[in-house]
C-alpha cells in the first residue's frame, strides 16, 4: 500500500501517536468494571498496531499510562500492569516476526518488577529492528521528559559530550526518551476529549491533531482508515505560507 500523504504531498506520514482514552467510559456505559474496558482497549492496541503495518505507518506511539494515573484505586492501576505484562508474553513474537522495536518512555523504575523485566528485556530483545518500532508511553509525562532531557543534555555539555553551542531544536531531540522516534505527524485522541494531556509535548510540535468521540475499545481498523481519511485532507505548512 502506498505511504499515506497530505493535501500537500509534503512528505508521508511516518509517525502516528494515539491517546487512548475512553476505556473507563465505554466499560460503564455497559454497566461493566472499568478493568474490562481497559482489557478491550489492550485488543485494539494489536489490531491498531498490525494496521499501521498494512498502511506503511512505520513509527506508532501510544499512551498506556501516565505520571498521573498512579492516583487510580490500586486495583485499576495493578489491572494496568498486568495487561501490559501479558501483552509483551503475548506478542513479543509477533513483534520479532513483524521486526518492530518496542520503545518505552517514562520511568521505568516505578513500575513493578515484573513489568519492569518483560518491558527492558523486550526493549533488548527487538533493538536491532529497523523497520517498525511502537513506543508505549508508560509511567509518562511529556513535562517530566522534557525535564530529565534538559538534564541529559546539562551532563552531556558538562562532561564534553556536546558543546552548548550545539545544543538546538534539533539536537535535543536526541535526549528524549523517544529519541530513535521521528517528529509526530499526526495525533490522535479517542472519547471526545479535547486536550493533549501532557503526552509528548516536544514531538507534537507541528502534529496534525484529530479528535474522534469513539471511545477507544471502539476505535477498531476502519476508524483508523477513516481518521487517515482527514489527515490527507489537511495541508501542513510548517510555519511556512
Ligand atoms: C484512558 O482511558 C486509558 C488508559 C489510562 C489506559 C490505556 C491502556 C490500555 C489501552 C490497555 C493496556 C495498554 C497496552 C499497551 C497493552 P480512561 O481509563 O481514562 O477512560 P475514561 O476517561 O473513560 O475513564
Amino acid at each position: 500500500m502506498a505511504k499515506i500523504q497530505t493535501k500537500n504531498k509534503d512528505a508521508p506520514l511516518r509517525h502516528l501517536a494515539i491517546i487512548m482514552d475512553g476505556n473507563g467510559r465505554w466499560a460503564k456505559a455497559k454497566g461493566w468494571p472499568r478493568l474490562r474496558g481497559h482489557q478491550e482497549g489492550a485488543n485494539r492496541v494489536i489490531e491498531i498496531a498490525q494496521a499501521c503495518k498494512k498502511l506503511n505507518i512505520p513509527y506508532l506511539s501510544l499512551f498506556a499510562f501516565s505520571t498521573e494515573n498512579w492516583q487510580r484505586p490500586a486495583g485499576e492501576v495493578n489491572g494496568l500492569f498486568k495487561l501490559l505484562n501479558e501483552f509483551v508474553q503475548k506478542y513479543l513474537k509477533t513483534l520479532h516476526e513483524d521486526q518492530v522495536r518496542l520503545v518505552i518512555s517514562g520511568q521505568l523504575e516505578a513500575l513493578p518488577t515484573l513489568t519492569q523485566t518483560l518491558l527492558k528485556d523486550a526493549i533488548n530483545a527487538t533493538a536491532s529492528y529497523q523497520r517498525y518500532t511502537l513506543n508505549i508511553c508508560v509511567n509518562y509525562g511529556g513535562q517530566d521528559e522534557i525535564v530529565r532531557a534538559a538534564k541529559k543534555a546539562m551532563h552531556a555539555i558538562q562532561n564534553g559530550v556536546i558543546h552548548e553551542v550545539d545544543l538546538t531544536s534539533k539536537t535535543f531531540h536526541q535526549f528524549l526518551d523517544s529519541a530513535v522516534l521521528p517528529p509526530i505527524d499526526c495525533m490522535v485522541r479517542t472519547s471526545g476529549e479535547l486536550r493533549i494531556s501532557n503526552f509528548m509535548l516536544y514531538q507534537l510540535a507541528y502534529a496534525e491533531l484529530i479528535f474522534v468521540s469513539l471511545y477507544w475499545p471502539d476505535f477498531k481498523e476502519e476508524s483508523l482508515f477513516k481518521v487517515l481519511k482527514q489527515y490527507a485532507e489537511r495541508k501542513r505548512r510548517f510555519g511556512q505560507v
